[in-house]
């Protein structure tokens, strides 16, 4: 089954992204019903907000679904400026924080520039460096065991001959946050070394998907370094990854930068509607959030109690070290065999040895704990204590790269 997201075919094509096997591809492969199946494999939310349902349902758009989108998304961008206490003009809409990179890499990233990337993270930032072209500057973080946090020195060093530098906020896939202070003193330095070099300081894209599970967020840092660009996204904590839509939140002339890039409309009539609903009324974040903060802690127990190596998360998924690739691999097949999807990592990556799953609802979180039990029971040789695993199936393609 395989995520390989990082394709290089062919040595002219561009690198691409994809995801893991859709879920009609791990249906028809485990031979089990396609409602059987859960994706913990893509950070999304187990079900979208009421008041999404709701507008679908009644269509109640801004104009007919004749007509494009107002181009300037007026509404939608005075919700998302409300809520992250900014200015309209200090926004640019996107469909999903994913155009919203692709657009900064457009702007922001010459080709044959330099881009650095402290690995590991989210795989677009290469993607999107590579298809430029530009250059990729790879800085490791910490290991796992520091908690995979910023090598602030190495980033700086890199950062001070570059065009751009992707920061991701808490972090993906990792799933933890730098701690307090520590992107500020890196941004400092930054802005000192681009002084006393006499240059402009790098573009700093920080990537925050996945900033409302802790409450903490850079959208007002433009004000102190005019090269931070914060991305946001409708996708992760706001429950609607199927509307597209997500934010560039910086300066004026940074903004101003971005918009030639942007196309017109890419965003859909009805997800204006609905990123427009859920930005000004939260409740379903709310519950989002109160389920994640539930979850996560008997979830990550849960895992650490059969013995798997859970890393500290601040955000709606946790990465589990299983020690070497071929373990991994071992129990994604045995979790794919039984209808749930994980998120894998390619064999070379630095994670090869992980997993990574996203916390879901109460009932789909106790399948895979069912589920991890039964792999556990097998592997130690003792009976299965749960669910009996389906028909064989062929084993998963290793490979992939992190979502
Ligand atoms: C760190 C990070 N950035 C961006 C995205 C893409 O978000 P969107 O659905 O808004 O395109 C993801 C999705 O998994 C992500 O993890």
């Amino acid at each position: 089954m395989s995520p390989t997201p990082v394709t290089f075919a062919s040595p002219v094509a561009p690198p691409g992204y994809a995801w893991e096997a859709t879920t009609e591809q791990v249906a028809a492969r485990y031979s089990l019903p396609p409602e059987a199946i859960v994706r913990f494999d893509l950070n999304t939310s187990p079900a979208p907000p009421a008041v999404a349902d709701r507008i679908l349902r009644e269509a109640r758009f801004e104009v007919p679904l004749s007509e494009y989108p107002p181009s300037d998304y007026r509404r939608l961008v005075e919700a998302a400026a409300a809520v992250y206490d900014v200015a309209p003009e200090e926004l640019l809409v996107g469909a999903g924080a994913d155009e919203v990179l692709d657009l900064c890499a457009k702007a922001f990233l010459p080709p044959g520039g330099a881009a650095v990337i402290p690995v590991p993270t989210y795989a677009m930032y290469r993607v999107l460096t590579e298809q430029r072209p530009a250059r990729v500057v790879a800085v490791p973080r910490r290991p796992g065991t520091e908690g995979w946090h910023l090598d602030v020195p190495a980033v700086r060093a890199a950062a001070a001959a570059a065009d751009l530098l992707w920061l991701c906020d808490p972090n993906n896939p990792t799933g933890d946050l730098e701690p307090e202070g520590k992107l500020e003193a890196l941004l400092a330095g930054i802005a000192a070394d681009a002084d006393a070099a006499g240059r402009a300081a790098p573009i700093v894209v920080l990537d925050e998907a996945y900033a409302e599970f802790v409450g903490r967020s850079a959208v007002a840092w433009h004000r102190r370094w005019p090269n931070v660009v914060a991305v946001r996204t409708l996708s992760k904590a706001y429950a609607i990854a199927g509307a597209r839509v997500g934010f560039a939140v910086g300066a004026r002339p940074t903004i101003a930068r971005l918009e030639p890039y942007r196309p017109p409309g890419s965003v859909s009539v009805p997800s204006v509607a609905v990123g427009t609903a859920v930005l000004r009324d939260p409740t379903a974040l709310v519950e989002n959030l109160a389920r994640i903060e539930t979850e996560r802690p008997r979830l990550a127990a849960g895992l650490a109690a059969l013995g798997w190596q859970v890393a500290p998360s601040v955000t709606n998924f946790l990465l589990v070290d299983f020690g070497s690739p071929e373990r991994a691999a071992a129990v994604a097949e045995g979790l794919l065999r039984r209808g749930l999807v994980p998120r894998t990592f390619g064999a070379g990556h630095i994670l090869a040895g992980h997993l990574r799953f996203t916390i879901r609802a109460p009932a789909e979180n106790d399948r895979l704990l069912e589920a991890a039990a039964a792999i556990e029971a097998e592997a130690s040789g003792t009976t299965a204590m749960t669910r009996p695993s389906t028909e064989e199936g062929p084993a998963p393609k290793d490979g992939g790269e992190q979502r």
